[in-house]
């Protein structure tokens, strides 16, 4: 069993979002603009819709924190969805009065039975015997990603209290890439100019470009993908296992980020030129550390490997790339719709199109980070135990001086 669970529930549409995180120590410090502050950054990014605009995220604690303390019991958290008060009806969970002519055309208008292609829709529909595409639309759409991102704030704030820090940054728009060199890294200071910056990339040149290529795709009705890097610092040495299969945190990092919306590749280090590469230009050299900033007497010459080597943080940087798909939605007139089904009346169609973004790599990078976040926050709690954070980091600092011994 995970030491930290959390569990999202909540419909796009819906009245609220609600997310209950188990699991943190009790007297870590937890603020609600610890967890607005992701929000926040996850709703901003060019390239985004007309949603963005109407919601502006904020959560309630509704359990598990006090006086500003978890309390070590379940921390529970409710985001309200502003846009509900136009969806009352359709998105009532309550049974409504159908006989109301105005409910009536309300419920007709958002009945759906076309598919989108590259969503849920098509599967979850069949899957949970629906005859409304909506029940399956609602809980698949990326809204979901709010909920991780409030889970993974709480997140982040533990990893602060080991000096533990997740970042990510935009490195490839559809075929706009930011150069070789600015890739690998990110400093403190990069970080300041990746949240400035529109589209989370720190070289300004390549956003620039970024952007024209988006408002391109807007003007073509196409939408774009990219390629984010999320970088861990300061993990120790040692986080994860060689000993089972699930418990390589290579494993572990991949399935938390392949599970977002729109991921549809996700590589450590040098990725895919892994297995192209030879031998000598893929595997990470080892020498005696000059005195390394973090007390280590080791240190690798180069981070290929994205710091996990057989399943367990070496030390380096994790860094994953992570590729995400141009989303499906195309703000497309009807007859340059994408091909589709309607799965009522059984013929050929075309997708719908509902309000949608055209770029979410900039937000996807956010979410990434927050998923990296609780994975590792998971594996600390795991290797180091405790019911308070002061037990947690008590634990935590015997091993880094164990591991100075080494
Ligand atoms: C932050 C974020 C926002 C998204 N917004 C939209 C959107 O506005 N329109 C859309 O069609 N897809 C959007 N998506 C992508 C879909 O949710 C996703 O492609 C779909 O659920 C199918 O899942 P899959 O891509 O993982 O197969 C978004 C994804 C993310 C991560």
């Amino acid at each position: 069993m995970s030491k930290l669970r959390f569990l999202t529930a909540g419909e796009s549409h819906g009245p609220a979002l609600s997310i209950i995180v188990e699991g943190i120590p009790s007297g870590l410090e937890i603020l609600a603009e610890d967890v607005n502050h992701h929000l926040a950054r996850r709703q901003k990014g060019y390239g985004r819709g007309a949603r963005m605009k109407i919601e502006t995220d904020r959560i309630e604690f509704l359990s598990g924190v006090r006086h500003g303390y978890a309390m070590g019991s379940p921390i529970s958290m409710l985001i309200r969805n502003k846009d509900y008060e136009n969806w009352d009806i359709v998105m009532n969970p309550a049974p409504v009065d159908e006989i109301n002519p105005d409910n009536q055309k309300k419920l007709a208008d958002k009945f759906l039975t076309r598919v989108r292609p590259g969503h849920a829709d098509f599967a979850g529909t069949i899957k949970y015997n629906q005859q409304d595409v909506r029940n399956s639309l609602e809980r698949s759409s990326a809204r979901e990603t709010t909920s991780r991102v409030a889970a993974g704030g709480i997140a982040h704030k533990l990893l602060k209290a080991f000096g533990i820090r997740v970042v990510s940054q935009v490195v490839q728009v559809g075929s706009v890439a930011v150069p070789a060199k600015d890739r690998g890294h990110i400093s403190e200071e990069d970080f300041l100019r990746i949240e400035e910056s529109e589209l989370r990339c720190k070289d300004t040149a390549s956003a620039a470009k970024m952007k024209e290529a988006i408002d391109k795709a807007r003007k073509d009705g196409e939408s774009l993908g990219g390629i984010v890097e999320v970088i861990a610092y300061n993990l120790p040495v040692g986080i994860g296992s060689h000993v089972h299969w699930d418990r390589r945190l290579d494993g572990i990092i991949a399935q938390a980020l392949m599970s977002v919306h729109t991921v549809k590749a996700v590589g450590f280090g040098i990725s895919f030129d892994a297995g192209i590469l030879p031998g000598s230009q893929v595997h990470d050299e080892i020498q005696l550390a000059n005195k390394a900033s973090d007390g280590s007497n080791y240190e690798h010459l180069t981070n290929r490997a994205g710091g996990i080597e057989g399943g367990m943080s070496n030390g380096e940087p994790i860094i994953c790339q992570v590729a995400l798909k141009p989303i499906p939605t195309l703000a497309r007139s009807e007859e340059n719709s994408l091909k589709s089904v309607n799965l009522q009346t059984k013929t050929n169609d075309v997708a719908f199109y509902e309000r949608s973004d055209v770029c979410v790599v900039p937000a996807g990078g956010v979410v990434c980070e927050a998923m990296m976040a609780l994975a590792l926050a998971n594996q600390i709690l795991d290797k180091f135990g405790g019911d308070s954070i002061q037990e947690t980091l008590d634990n935590y600092q015997r091993y880094l001086d164990y591991c100075k011994t080494r």
